[in-house]
């Protein structure tokens, strides 16, 4: 077994590798400017050395994609499109994520597999186009879709960020209207693994629902346990009206992860939370993480 990993400097594609390695199996990633995965003749030959492709790469600023829509396509719906053709001719098997955000968030309960997807925003259409195309291109495939990815390496791990607004702003507000899953970027490398040889559509999350608000609050609980240097002396819950955003957002899309939960145990966002703070250094002055 030799896995690739694209979009290896990204949140989940940095961790993987290191959780691949860490199990000793061989593998290898490409970062955006190695392998841009919308350029077939680059992932050819890259496909080459490879039995198992994890597609990591991806475009993922929700509220930037809807300006930057050719750029979220490209990354979200014709590197799919090749993946899927080039490792459907190649036999390597294809492991592909997506995302929470195809749903449109209004069935009320968690979202299963064959539930009906219905994006709101640019970046949510762009990854079901994605999906599709994967079907349709390597059906052998797996795809797993996942929810609120931190604690990962990267920018866009957002559990760091907002650490650094409580070690900064005095008073912050967090949006309670948008619930979803918190994943934990190393629980999900870990069920990435186990999935390399699955097919089909599975979704992974950690257990457990919680608003924006919620989780900054649990981060900000979580700091003063571990006495970090915390000057934000309140959290404010608003509603999403308060902020403008370019992209409209789901309002309730956590994930049943009942059909994965065969394969392995999910803990909750809380204790993934609990063990993200556990590895993290106590910073020696405010800022410094
Ligand atoms: N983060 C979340 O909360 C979240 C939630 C739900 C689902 N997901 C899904 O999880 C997966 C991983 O997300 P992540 O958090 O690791 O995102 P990330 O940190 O933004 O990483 C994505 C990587 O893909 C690269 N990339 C972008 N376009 C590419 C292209 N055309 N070819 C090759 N590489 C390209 C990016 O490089 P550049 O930055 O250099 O362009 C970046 O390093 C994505 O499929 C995402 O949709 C994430």
């Amino acid at each position: 077994m030799r896995v690739w990993v694209t979009g290896s400097r990204g949140q989940v594609g940095q961790v993987l590798l290191h959780a691949l390695r860490r199990k000793g199996i061989d593998c290898f990633g490409t970062s955006h400017a190695e392998v841009d995965i919308a350029d077939e003749g680059a992932v050819r030959a890259r496909m080459q050395e490879a039995t198992h492709v994890v597609n990591t790469a991806a475009y993922c600023e929700v509220d930037p994609a809807e300006s930057q829509r050719e750029k979220a396509f490209r990354a979200n719906v014709l590197g799919p499109d090749v993946l899927a053709k080039v490792s459907k001719e190649t036999g390597s098997h294809l492991l592909h994520i997506s995302t929470d955000y195809v749903f449109d968030g209004t069935l009320g309960r968690p979202y299963a597999e064959e539930d009906e997807a219905h994006p709101l925003n640019w970046y949510g259409e762009t990854k079901r186009e994605g999906e599709l195309r994967i079907a349709e291109g390597n059906p052998d495939a797996c795809i797993v879709r996942v929810s609120w990815v931190f604690g990962g390496a990267g920018e866009r791990n957002y559990a760091p960020r907002i650490l650094h607004a409580l070690q900064t702003e005095k008073e912050l507000r967090f949006v309670d209207d948008q619930k979803s899953s918190p994943t934990y970027a190393i629980d999900f490398a870990g069920a990435l693994i186990v999935l390399l040889d699955r097919h089909g559509m599975y979704h992974y999350c950690n257990e457990g629902c919680v608003s924006k608000y919620g989780f900054a609050s649990a981060i900000l609980e979580r700091a003063r346990q571990k006495q970090f240097l915390v000057v934000c002396e309140r959290i404010v819950p608003v509603s999403s009206s308060a902020f403008y955003s370019a992209a409209k957002r789901p309002l309730f899309t956590p994930l049943n992860t009942q059909k994965i939960q065969a394969l392995l145990p999910i803990r909750t966002w809380q204790e993934a939370l609990d063990d993200y703070f556990f590895h993290l250094p106590v910073p020696s002055r405010p800022g410094v993480l």
